[in-house]
Protein backbone atom coordinates (compact mmCIF):
# COMPACT_ATOMS: atom_id res chain seq x y z
CA UNK A 1 0.00 0.00 0.00
CA UNK A 2 1.21 3.14 -0.56
CA UNK A 3 1.64 5.53 1.94
CA UNK A 4 1.34 9.72 2.34
CA UNK A 5 2.31 12.07 4.67
CA UNK A 6 0.30 15.16 5.44
CA UNK A 7 1.73 18.01 7.67
CA UNK A 8 -0.79 19.92 9.34
CA UNK A 9 -4.37 18.08 10.37
CA UNK A 10 -6.39 21.35 10.13
CA UNK A 11 -9.02 22.24 8.41
CA UNK A 12 -7.35 21.56 5.05
CA UNK A 13 -4.78 18.80 6.27
CA UNK A 14 -6.89 16.30 8.03
CA UNK A 15 -9.62 17.11 4.49
CA UNK A 16 -6.39 15.62 2.37
CA UNK A 17 -5.29 13.48 4.68
CA UNK A 18 -9.42 11.77 4.56
CA UNK A 19 -9.66 11.89 0.89
CA UNK A 20 -6.13 9.57 0.76
CA UNK A 21 -7.18 7.14 3.00
CA UNK A 22 -10.78 6.80 0.85
CA UNK A 23 -8.82 6.36 -2.31
CA UNK A 24 -6.73 3.62 -0.27
CA UNK A 25 -3.66 5.00 0.79
CA UNK A 26 -1.92 4.48 4.29
CA UNK A 27 -1.90 8.17 6.00
CA UNK A 28 0.34 9.75 8.41
CA UNK A 29 -1.20 12.69 9.33
CA UNK A 30 1.33 14.71 11.28
CA UNK A 31 0.53 18.16 13.61
CA UNK A 32 2.44 20.01 16.00
CA UNK A 33 -0.41 20.17 18.26
CA UNK A 34 -2.72 17.55 20.23
CA UNK A 35 -5.92 19.16 20.54
CA UNK A 36 -5.17 20.04 16.60
CA UNK A 37 -4.71 15.83 16.14
CA UNK A 38 -7.99 14.96 18.56
CA UNK A 39 -9.86 17.86 16.57
CA UNK A 40 -9.31 16.08 13.03
CA UNK A 41 -10.27 12.68 14.31
CA UNK A 42 -13.67 13.56 15.42
CA UNK A 43 -14.04 15.84 12.12
CA UNK A 44 -12.90 12.88 9.77
CA UNK A 45 -14.98 10.69 11.67
CA UNK A 46 -18.05 12.91 11.17
CA UNK A 47 -17.51 12.91 7.43
CA UNK A 48 -17.12 9.23 6.98
CA UNK A 49 -20.38 8.96 8.24
CA UNK A 50 -21.88 11.56 6.30
CA UNK A 51 -20.55 9.84 3.17
CA UNK A 52 -21.60 6.83 4.12
CA UNK A 53 -25.51 7.72 4.94
CA UNK A 54 -25.34 9.63 1.66
CA UNK A 55 -23.68 5.85 -0.62
CA UNK A 56 -20.43 8.02 -1.44
CA UNK A 57 -17.75 5.87 0.54
CA UNK A 58 -16.59 2.20 -1.14
CA UNK A 59 -15.31 1.12 1.92
CA UNK A 60 -16.85 1.27 5.41
CA UNK A 61 -15.70 3.91 7.43
CA UNK A 62 -13.91 2.30 9.77
CA UNK A 63 -11.68 0.12 7.25
CA UNK A 64 -10.87 3.86 5.87
CA UNK A 65 -10.34 5.55 9.54
CA UNK A 66 -8.31 2.96 10.40
CA UNK A 67 -5.67 3.84 7.58
CA UNK A 68 -4.82 6.91 8.96
CA UNK A 69 -1.81 6.98 11.87
CA UNK A 70 -1.70 10.27 13.82
CA UNK A 71 1.64 11.42 14.56
CA UNK A 72 3.14 14.40 16.55
CA UNK A 73 6.48 14.00 14.53
CA UNK A 74 8.00 14.13 10.66
CA UNK A 75 9.61 10.96 11.07
CA UNK A 76 7.93 8.83 8.81
CA UNK A 77 8.59 11.71 5.81
CA UNK A 78 11.35 8.98 5.62
CA UNK A 79 8.39 5.84 4.97
CA UNK A 80 6.22 7.17 2.47
CA UNK A 81 6.12 8.05 -1.20
CA UNK A 82 4.45 10.97 -1.26
CA UNK A 83 4.37 14.08 1.37
CA UNK A 84 1.67 17.40 1.29
CA UNK A 85 2.46 19.96 3.62
CA UNK A 86 -0.75 21.70 4.97
CA UNK A 87 0.62 23.81 7.84
CA UNK A 88 -0.31 27.23 8.49
CA UNK A 89 0.28 29.96 5.44
CA UNK A 90 3.14 31.62 6.63
CA UNK A 91 6.90 31.83 4.24
CA UNK A 92 9.04 31.00 6.98
CA UNK A 93 7.25 28.34 8.67
CA UNK A 94 6.86 26.75 4.95
CA UNK A 95 11.02 27.12 4.28
CA UNK A 96 11.12 25.64 7.73
CA UNK A 97 9.52 22.48 7.38
CA UNK A 98 10.85 22.22 2.88
CA UNK A 99 14.25 22.38 4.67
CA UNK A 100 13.49 19.61 7.21
CA UNK A 101 11.34 17.04 5.26
CA UNK A 102 14.27 17.54 2.19
CA UNK A 103 16.70 16.38 4.45
CA UNK A 104 14.15 13.23 5.71
CA UNK A 105 12.75 11.99 2.63
CA UNK A 106 14.12 9.91 -0.32
CA UNK A 107 14.89 12.29 -2.80
CA UNK A 108 12.40 10.10 -5.14
CA UNK A 109 9.22 11.35 -3.03
CA UNK A 110 7.24 14.56 -4.28
CA UNK A 111 7.19 17.38 -1.79
CA UNK A 112 3.83 18.99 -2.22
CA UNK A 113 2.60 22.08 -0.70
CA UNK A 114 -0.91 23.43 -0.11
CA UNK A 115 -0.09 26.21 -0.05
CA UNK A 116 -3.15 28.87 -1.74
CA UNK A 117 -0.46 31.55 -2.43
CA UNK A 118 2.99 30.78 -1.93
CA UNK A 119 4.64 29.30 -5.53
CA UNK A 120 6.91 26.51 -5.14
CA UNK A 121 9.58 28.17 -6.52
CA UNK A 122 9.97 29.74 -3.24
CA UNK A 123 9.09 27.27 -1.10
CA UNK A 124 11.91 25.17 -2.68
CA UNK A 125 14.84 27.20 -1.92
CA UNK A 126 15.63 25.41 1.68
CA UNK A 127 16.05 22.39 -0.12
CA UNK A 128 18.24 20.59 -2.41
CA UNK A 129 16.14 18.55 -4.67
CA UNK A 130 14.08 21.17 -5.75
CA UNK A 131 13.34 19.20 -8.69
CA UNK A 132 10.65 17.23 -6.39
CA UNK A 133 8.27 20.40 -5.30
CA UNK A 134 5.11 21.38 -6.16
CA UNK A 135 1.95 22.85 -5.24
CA UNK A 136 -0.77 20.73 -5.07
CA UNK A 137 -3.55 23.13 -4.11
CA UNK A 138 -6.53 20.87 -2.86
CA UNK A 139 -9.91 23.71 -2.16
CA UNK A 140 -12.19 22.79 0.99
CA UNK A 141 -13.89 21.09 2.67
CA UNK A 142 -11.78 18.77 0.95
CA UNK A 143 -13.99 15.38 0.96
CA UNK A 144 -16.47 17.33 -1.49
CA UNK A 145 -14.29 19.37 -3.51
CA UNK A 146 -13.54 18.20 -6.85
CA UNK A 147 -10.37 20.37 -7.65
CA UNK A 148 -7.16 20.34 -7.03
CA UNK A 149 -4.17 22.69 -9.07
CA UNK A 150 -1.19 21.07 -9.80
CA UNK A 151 1.51 24.07 -9.57
CA UNK A 152 4.92 23.57 -11.41
CA UNK A 153 7.47 25.39 -9.81
CA UNK A 154 10.21 26.55 -11.73
CA UNK A 155 12.78 23.44 -11.21
CA UNK A 156 9.91 21.18 -10.82
CA UNK A 157 10.68 18.16 -12.95
CA UNK A 158 8.05 17.41 -15.83
CA UNK A 159 8.12 13.52 -14.31
CA UNK A 160 7.26 14.71 -10.78
CA UNK A 161 4.54 17.48 -12.26
CA UNK A 162 3.12 14.78 -14.05
CA UNK A 163 2.73 12.37 -11.14
CA UNK A 164 1.31 15.34 -9.42
CA UNK A 165 -1.45 15.26 -11.85
CA UNK A 166 -1.76 11.45 -11.93
CA UNK A 167 -1.48 11.42 -7.75
CA UNK A 168 -4.43 13.90 -7.92
CA UNK A 169 -6.61 11.54 -10.43
CA UNK A 170 -5.97 8.83 -7.65
CA UNK A 171 -7.96 10.64 -5.18
CA UNK A 172 -10.81 11.18 -7.56
CA UNK A 173 -10.33 15.04 -8.31
CA UNK A 174 -9.43 16.90 -10.91
CA UNK A 175 -6.50 18.26 -12.02
CA UNK A 176 -5.99 22.13 -13.38
CA UNK A 177 -2.76 22.23 -14.28
CA UNK A 178 -0.71 25.81 -13.49
CA UNK A 179 2.57 25.63 -15.99
CA UNK A 180 3.89 29.05 -14.32
CA UNK A 181 4.01 29.78 -10.44
CA UNK A 182 2.62 32.93 -9.78
CA UNK A 183 1.63 33.83 -6.54
CA UNK A 184 -1.66 32.96 -5.64
CA UNK A 185 -1.73 30.70 -8.99
CA UNK A 186 -4.76 31.06 -11.10
CA UNK A 187 -8.05 30.21 -8.62
CA UNK A 188 -7.28 32.17 -5.78
CA UNK A 189 -6.24 35.56 -7.87
CA UNK A 190 -9.58 35.72 -9.26
CA UNK A 191 -11.61 34.42 -5.71
CA UNK A 192 -9.56 37.10 -3.86
CA UNK A 193 -10.23 39.73 -6.77
CA UNK A 194 -13.91 39.51 -6.06
CA UNK A 195 -13.87 38.53 -2.00
CA UNK A 196 -11.71 42.02 -1.76
CA UNK A 197 -14.58 43.73 -3.62
CA UNK A 198 -17.20 41.87 -1.77
CA UNK A 199 -15.78 42.65 1.28
CA UNK A 200 -15.31 46.61 0.66
CA UNK A 201 -19.23 46.30 -0.38
CA UNK A 202 -19.98 45.19 2.92
CA UNK A 203 -17.08 47.48 4.96
CA UNK A 204 -18.91 50.28 3.24
CA UNK A 205 -22.38 49.51 4.17
CA UNK A 206 -23.64 48.72 0.69
CA UNK A 207 -24.90 45.39 0.91
CA UNK A 208 -25.29 42.47 3.64
CA UNK A 209 -23.01 39.44 3.37
CA UNK A 210 -26.06 37.05 2.60
CA UNK A 211 -27.57 39.27 -0.34
CA UNK A 212 -24.01 39.28 -2.02
CA UNK A 213 -24.12 35.68 -0.95
CA UNK A 214 -27.40 34.83 -2.81
CA UNK A 215 -26.79 37.65 -5.52
CA UNK A 216 -23.48 35.39 -6.59
CA UNK A 217 -25.35 32.26 -6.01
CA UNK A 218 -28.38 32.94 -8.69
CA UNK A 219 -26.84 36.10 -10.80
CA UNK A 220 -23.22 33.96 -11.49
CA UNK A 221 -23.99 30.11 -10.95
CA UNK A 222 -21.57 30.34 -7.85
CA UNK A 223 -22.07 27.25 -5.84
CA UNK A 224 -22.11 29.32 -2.80
CA UNK A 225 -20.75 33.08 -2.35
CA UNK A 226 -17.64 34.44 -1.12
CA UNK A 227 -19.05 34.88 2.65
CA UNK A 228 -19.83 31.00 3.28
CA UNK A 229 -16.68 30.14 1.64
CA UNK A 230 -14.62 32.17 3.81
CA UNK A 231 -16.57 31.21 7.13
CA UNK A 232 -15.85 27.44 5.90
CA UNK A 233 -11.95 28.40 5.33
CA UNK A 234 -12.04 30.38 8.80
CA UNK A 235 -11.84 34.32 9.30
CA UNK A 236 -8.56 34.05 11.22
CA UNK A 237 -6.91 31.74 8.10
CA UNK A 238 -8.15 34.62 5.88
CA UNK A 239 -6.17 37.52 7.72
CA UNK A 240 -3.12 35.06 7.81
CA UNK A 241 -3.28 34.86 4.09
CA UNK A 242 -4.12 38.26 3.47
CA UNK A 243 -0.94 39.51 5.04
CA UNK A 244 1.10 36.77 3.25
CA UNK A 245 -0.62 37.81 0.03
CA UNK A 246 0.80 41.86 0.87
CA UNK A 247 4.22 40.46 1.31
CA UNK A 248 3.96 38.35 -1.89
CA UNK A 249 3.28 41.95 -3.94
CA UNK A 250 -1.08 40.66 -4.11
CA UNK A 251 -1.70 43.33 -2.06
CA UNK A 252 -3.98 44.71 -4.81
CA UNK A 253 -5.93 42.17 -4.12
CA UNK A 254 -6.23 42.07 -0.05
CA UNK A 255 -9.06 44.39 1.26
CA UNK A 256 -7.84 46.97 3.64
CA UNK A 257 -10.96 47.74 5.85
CA UNK A 258 -10.73 46.04 9.44
CA UNK A 259 -14.24 44.08 8.75
CA UNK A 260 -12.44 40.33 8.68
CA UNK A 261 -9.40 41.65 11.90
CA UNK A 262 -12.16 43.21 13.80
CA UNK A 263 -14.31 40.00 13.37
CA UNK A 264 -11.18 37.90 14.65
CA UNK A 265 -11.02 39.90 17.77
CA UNK A 266 -14.69 39.52 18.58
CA UNK A 267 -14.07 35.76 18.00
CA UNK A 268 -16.01 35.40 15.05
CA UNK A 269 -13.66 32.99 13.21
CA UNK A 270 -16.45 31.28 10.86
CA UNK A 271 -18.19 28.09 10.52
CA UNK A 272 -15.91 26.53 13.40
CA UNK A 273 -16.30 28.84 16.07
CA UNK A 274 -20.12 28.82 15.60
CA UNK A 275 -20.08 32.30 14.08
CA UNK A 276 -18.35 34.38 11.51
CA UNK A 277 -20.13 36.06 9.02
CA UNK A 278 -23.16 34.02 9.36
CA UNK A 279 -23.92 31.84 12.66
CA UNK A 280 -24.45 28.24 13.32
CA UNK A 281 -26.33 25.45 15.17
CA UNK A 282 -24.24 23.27 17.21
CA UNK A 283 -25.39 20.74 13.75
CA UNK A 284 -23.76 23.24 12.16
CA UNK A 285 -26.92 24.95 10.26
CA UNK A 286 -26.25 28.57 8.95
CA UNK A 287 -28.31 31.71 9.73
CA UNK A 288 -27.80 34.96 8.86
CA UNK A 289 -26.09 36.85 11.70
CA UNK A 290 -28.98 39.45 11.82
CA UNK A 291 -31.26 36.53 13.17
CA UNK A 292 -32.19 35.10 15.95
CA UNK A 293 -30.12 33.28 18.20
CA UNK A 294 -29.40 29.58 16.90
CA UNK A 295 -32.04 27.25 18.15
N1 LIG B 1 -8.56 27.27 4.59
C1 LIG B 1 -8.69 27.09 3.28
O1 LIG B 1 -9.80 27.21 2.72
C2 LIG B 1 -7.52 26.72 2.44
C3 LIG B 1 -7.72 26.30 1.12
C4 LIG B 1 -6.62 25.90 0.35
C5 LIG B 1 -5.35 25.93 0.90
N2 LIG B 1 -5.18 26.37 2.19
C6 LIG B 1 -3.82 26.35 2.74
O2 LIG B 1 -3.67 25.17 3.51
C7 LIG B 1 -2.76 25.42 4.59
C8 LIG B 1 -3.45 25.07 5.90
O3 LIG B 1 -4.61 25.88 6.06
P1 LIG B 1 -5.77 25.47 7.08
O4 LIG B 1 -6.95 26.27 6.70
O5 LIG B 1 -5.87 23.98 7.18
O6 LIG B 1 -5.16 26.03 8.46
P2 LIG B 1 -5.46 25.50 9.96
O7 LIG B 1 -5.08 26.64 10.84
O8 LIG B 1 -6.83 24.93 10.06
O9 LIG B 1 -4.42 24.30 10.15
C9 LIG B 1 -3.03 24.46 10.17
C10 LIG B 1 -2.45 23.39 11.08
O10 LIG B 1 -1.03 23.39 10.94
C11 LIG B 1 -0.49 23.05 12.20
N3 LIG B 1 0.91 23.43 12.25
C12 LIG B 1 1.48 24.63 12.51
N4 LIG B 1 2.82 24.53 12.48
C13 LIG B 1 3.10 23.24 12.18
C14 LIG B 1 4.32 22.49 12.02
N5 LIG B 1 5.50 23.08 12.14
N6 LIG B 1 4.23 21.18 11.74
C15 LIG B 1 3.02 20.58 11.61
N7 LIG B 1 1.83 21.23 11.77
C16 LIG B 1 1.89 22.53 12.05
C17 LIG B 1 -1.36 23.81 13.19
O11 LIG B 1 -1.25 23.26 14.50
C18 LIG B 1 -2.76 23.62 12.57
O12 LIG B 1 -3.41 22.48 13.11
C19 LIG B 1 -2.33 26.88 4.46
O13 LIG B 1 -1.16 26.95 3.73
C20 LIG B 1 -3.50 27.49 3.69
O14 LIG B 1 -3.15 28.65 2.98
C21 LIG B 1 -6.23 26.75 2.99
Amino acid sequence: MESVLVVGAGYMGSGIGQVCAQAGYKVYLMDIKAEALDRARSEIQWSLGRLESKGLLKDSPQTVFERIIFERDLSSAARVQWVIEAALETVDLKLELFGELDHLASPETPLASNSSFIPPTHIAQTTKHPERVLGLHFFGPVPLMGLVEVIKGEKTSPEVFERGVDFVKSLGKTPVRVQKDIPGFVMNRIFSAAFKEAVDLVANGVATPEDIDVGMELGYGWNVGPFVIADNSGLDTQVIIGQTMAALGLDNLVSHSDLIPQMVKDGRLGRKAGKGFYRYTPEGKRLPWGSDSPK
